[in-house]
């Protein structure tokens, strides 16, 4: 069914291929930019993947970006701040994001920085209190997962107060999204496993959630396909340069999907575990997925039917009955949960990920008081929210 109404935006430029990075350099040409910051961590540095941006950047004759490897695994205002000051301090014009979501996530800060000439971030934090476009950014992403190369959102804790904040501006979409599967051939299995049930959630949630539409859905489809055909062997051959870049495009679409339609209880739940036990962000949605699922089936049962389509391929489509294809779909999530366990180890349940079961009423009250609640199909209180946490213990 269409929508009555809906808005959908989408404007990074995505550039995907076995050497689309090399295309760095000539992009930032185009854009008329000469002096990159380039943001990211010392995995990254490890990895020889800045070694290969200062390669492509001496072969288009073209100065080598400032680079800013200490981004840490939870980044804060006082680290934006830092990298803000050598910004200025080199009078660079633009911005290189290369990392997960905490490296991505700064390098948003760092632009609301800079571009404002402001030295109090916080006071952007919230929805659309950016007026005005910011300096270009350009986005690489090393796990296939999050999608935030394609989001309007940033989260960077506050030190000062203690809390996470959150920053909601179309401003903060990247220029550009660069998929290049170099970028993720050293990624180990538990990783590639945890992120890419992150990227399938977010499709699955996108397809099912209030604000879905017509062109979210065609984003989602297409992700769950590539899911289903790659995920298990980036998982088991890393190296497997053909499984790495779907699975890259796979996350990308899954984040424009969800970024125009939004996720649901599914992220509800893990947002609460991340906070309050610690669970990882990939991980915490691959063991509640099937429970969100399970939980939305009778009020999207005609959606959960047709992922089967995408999740199960055609002949799985159509030796299922009409009304068992949404329990098929529910169930093939849980195959996959098992095959993920035995190749990798990774948890399949709240137990298996030492979260202790005196923490669940914990989790299940930040679960209802979750911003991502309010898009689920059907609502959830705390006695819904702790029976699903139980099942997932
Ligand atoms: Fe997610």
């Amino acid at each position: 069914m269409i929508p009555s109404y809906y808005e959908f935006y989408c404007p990074v430029k995505i550039i995907s291929g076995h050497k689309a990075l090399d295309n760095l350099p000539y992009e930032m040409e185009q854009m008329g930019v000469k002096r990159p910051i380039v943001i990211t961590d010392k995995g990254i540095v490890l990895a020889g993947i800045i070694d290969l941006v200062k390669e492509v950047f001496k072969e288009f004759n073209m100065e080598p970006p400032i680079i800013y490897d200490e981004v840490p695994p939870d980044s804060s205002n006082k680290v934006v701040n830092e990298i803000a000051k050598i910004f200025m301090k080199n009078q660079c014009d633009s911005i290189i994001a290369i990392g997960g979501g905490s490296s991505i996530d700064t390098a948003k800060g760092v632009n609301i920085v800079v571009s404002e000439g402001t030295n109090d971030l916080m006071q952007f934090a919230g929805a659309e209190m950016l007026k005005r476009p910011l300096k270009p950014l350009v986005v690489v992403p090393t796990t296939a997962g999050t999608g935030s190369e394609v989001t309007l959102v940033a989260v960077i804790y506050n030190e000062d107060k203690g809390i996470k904040m959150a920053f909601t501006s179309y401003y903060l979409l990247p220029r550009i999204a660069i998929l290049d599967p170099r970028i993720t051939l050293s990624l180990p299995p538990h990783i590639t496993a945890a992120t890419g049930m992150d990227a399938l959630t977010h499709a699955i949630e996108s397809f099912y959630c209030i604000q879905k539409n017509p062109l979210s859905d065609g984003y989602a489809i297409s992700a769950i396909r590539l899911i289903r055909e790659h995920l298990i062997e980036a998982v088991k051959n890393g190296k497997n340069k053909q499984a790495r870049l779907a699975m890259a495009n796979a996350a990308t679409m899954a984040g424009i999907a969800f970024s125009n339609s939004m996720v649901g209880m599914v992220h509800s739940l893990g947002h609460a575990a991340g906070g309050i036990a610690h669970v990882p962000h990939g991980l915490a949605m691959s063991i509640f997925l099937p429970f969100g699922m399970e939980y939305n089936l009778e009020a999207r049962r005609q959606e959960l039917s047709e992922i089967l389509l995408y999740l199960g391929g055609e002949e799985e489509y159509v030796n299922t009955p009409k009304d068992k294809r949404a329990e098929r779909a529910i169930e093939i999530v849980v195959k996959l949960k098992e095959e993920l366990y035995e190749i990798c180890k990774l948890p399949r349940t709240l137990r298996e990920a030492g979260v202790e079961e005196e923490k669940l009423p914990e989790i299940a009250k930040a679960a209802i008081d979750d911003p991502s609640i309010i898009f689920n199909p059907k609502e959830m209180g705390f006695d819904d929210a702790m029976k699903i946490l139980k099942k997932a213990y």
